[in-house]
């Protein structure tokens, strides 16, 4: 095991905040019911012990978080799935800074049409989100000389080309296995000036080591924004529509569709063959399109969904990144400045304490400090694009980025449009205006104090 002691900090005591019950250090809507201990004001972490970025939790075997990391690493050809379109060929190719599963480089592209005040994905002619490759010209099994066209954005859109970089993955389970609770009571205790919106997001995927069910909303806390709430979730659909390949889950039986249906280049469906492992004729209602189907999951997973759920068990164990050994005394002097400048009411310092025996397998009573609300807000950098029918004040909600991880980064925002920590705070604006100003108000050596602190994280 390679990391020690990780479980030291066992949750502090309860203390009660706006009626709400939350762990001690408490966010700033009750900073004088219950004033703050030092240690919440630093910016120290809770999972010092860990001796390298890319290190499992326990709670895992070092072989089976081997064999999870190998799936996550392949990187797959068209004939284990790849496209017809996609973004890239592995999950570990975007996801790679700092250690396999980290944050990346690579800048995807959306797009969308407001009518109305009203978002529309332009799903029937390929959005929201616009592949960047197609395919090379092939001949099929079947013997269709195939010749996929890229995606293009289609002429009646109305927001351009919008970036989302890629987010790191460090610490994910433990994020995973908090319960709403956790993250709805950050917005009771936001001012209101600063409060976040809570995303409630459809289960369409429960993790198959739990098979919970599907349908009801659990709160959302993946990607920028916040939109998804399991990790199975977010990888099926990474595996659709990064990679283009499509899986049939077997769900306690059940069999579950929703990433079945093959990406269609701008709403054109590819002709048969072209983007298929095999040739096959429709089975029990599972589109022809899908890449490896079971029938009726009597008779246990499909291959493609074993690799989803290697994903899913990768990215539940990856461990926190090590953060930098810096000088106490920065990082006290560094998070009391961003405490009272207000970066804290969203980028909270305090922390998180997964529950006691967590249904995804991770330490219970764990403490750890990702430095978000895990909530959306408005802070002038929105980028319009959301779900079917979201207004435009919703489309331009993000969530409070998680700043953990910080140093392993050359890209900042959602848009991957800044690349220093500077750049990204002096974008802020909107719910964060009053917070951006305070921090300009402070004399150089400040600033430089809350910078180093956060180069740490
Ligand atoms: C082309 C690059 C690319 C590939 C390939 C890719 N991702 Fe991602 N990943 C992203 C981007 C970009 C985001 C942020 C998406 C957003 O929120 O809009 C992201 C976000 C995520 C998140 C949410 C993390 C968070 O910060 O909340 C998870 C989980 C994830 N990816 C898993 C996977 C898995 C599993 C695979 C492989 C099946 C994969 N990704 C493949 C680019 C990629
Ligand atoms: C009202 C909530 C709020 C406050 C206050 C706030 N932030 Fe943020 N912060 C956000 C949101 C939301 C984002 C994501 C914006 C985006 O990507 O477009 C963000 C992003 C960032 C990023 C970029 C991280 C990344 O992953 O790219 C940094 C750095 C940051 N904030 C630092 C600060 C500092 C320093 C302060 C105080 C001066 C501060 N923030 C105050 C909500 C807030």
């Amino acid at each position: 095991m390679s990391i020690r002691n990780m479980i030291r900090h066992q949750a502090r005591a309860l203390a009660v905040c706006g009626g709400f019950i939350i762990t001690a250090g408490v966010g700033a809507g009750c900073a004088t019911e219950d004033p703050q201990n030092d240690e919440d004001l630093s910016f120290s972490s809770t999972e010092q012990d860990i001796t390298a970025t890319g290190d499992a939790l326990p709670g895992i075997s070092a072989a089976d978080f081997a064999d999870a990391k190998t799936l996550f690493s392949n990187v797959d050809e068209s004939d284990e799935g790849l496209g017809p379109i996609f973004n890239e060929a592995g999950c570990a190719v975007c996801h790679s800074l700092g250690a396999t599963g980290g944050a990346g480089v690579q800048i995807e592209r959306r797009f969308g049409r407001v009518s109305n005040g009203v978002f529309n994905s332009l799903a029937n002619e390929g959005g929201s989100l616009r592949q960047l490759f197609a395919l090379e010209p092939f001949t099929a099994l079947n013997g269709t000389r195939c010749n996929i066209t890229k995606e293009s954005e289609p002429a009646d859109a109305t927001v351009h080309n919008v970036g989302r970089l890629t987010t790191p993955l460090f610490g994910a389970g433990l994020i995973e296995a908090l319960p709403d609770s956790a993250i709805t009571v950050n917005a009771q205790n936001q001012a209101s000036g600063v409060r976040g919106t809570i995303v409630r997001s459809t289960i369409l995927l429960p993790s198959a080591r739990e098979p919970g069910a599907i349908g009801p909303t659990r709160v959302g806390r993946f990607g920028w924004k916040a939109g998804i709430s399991t990790l199975a979730q977010f990888a099926a659909d990474a595996y659709l529509n990064e990679m283009g390949v499509t899986t049939q889950h077997c769900i306690g039986g059940r069999s579950v569709l929703a990433f079945a249906n093959e990406s269609k280049p701008n709403g054109r469906a590819v002709p048969p063959g072209c983007d298929d492992l095999v040739e096959r004729d429709h089975i029990n209602g599972i589109p022809d399109e899908t890449d490896e189907v079971v029938g009726t999951c009597a008779s246990g997973q499909t291959e493609l969904q074993d690799d989803v759920d290697g994903f899913v068990k990768f990215m539940t164990f990856l461990a926190p990144a090590q953060r930098v050994p810096t000088d106490a005394r920065i990082l006290q002097d560094g998070g009391r400045l961003f405490t009272q400048v207000g970066c804290a009411q969203c980028h909270l310092l305090r922390d998180y304490v997964t529950p006691s025996s967590p249904r995804n397998g991770v330490p219970g009573n764990f403490s750890f400090r990702p430095r978000s609300d895990f909530l959306v807000h408005d802070i002038g950098t929105g980028d319009g694009i959301g779900n079917d029918g979201d207004s435009v004040a919703t489309t331009n909600r993000i969530r409070t980025a998680p700043l953990w991880g910080l140093h392993l980064r050359n890209k900042f925002l959602h848009d991957g449009s800044e690349t220093t920590i500077e750049g990204a705070i002096r974008r802020h604006g909107g719910q964060a205006t009053n917070s951006r100003t305070a921090f300009n108000n402070l004399t150089q050596g400040q600033r430089d104090t809350i910078l180093a602190a956060m180069r740490s994280d």
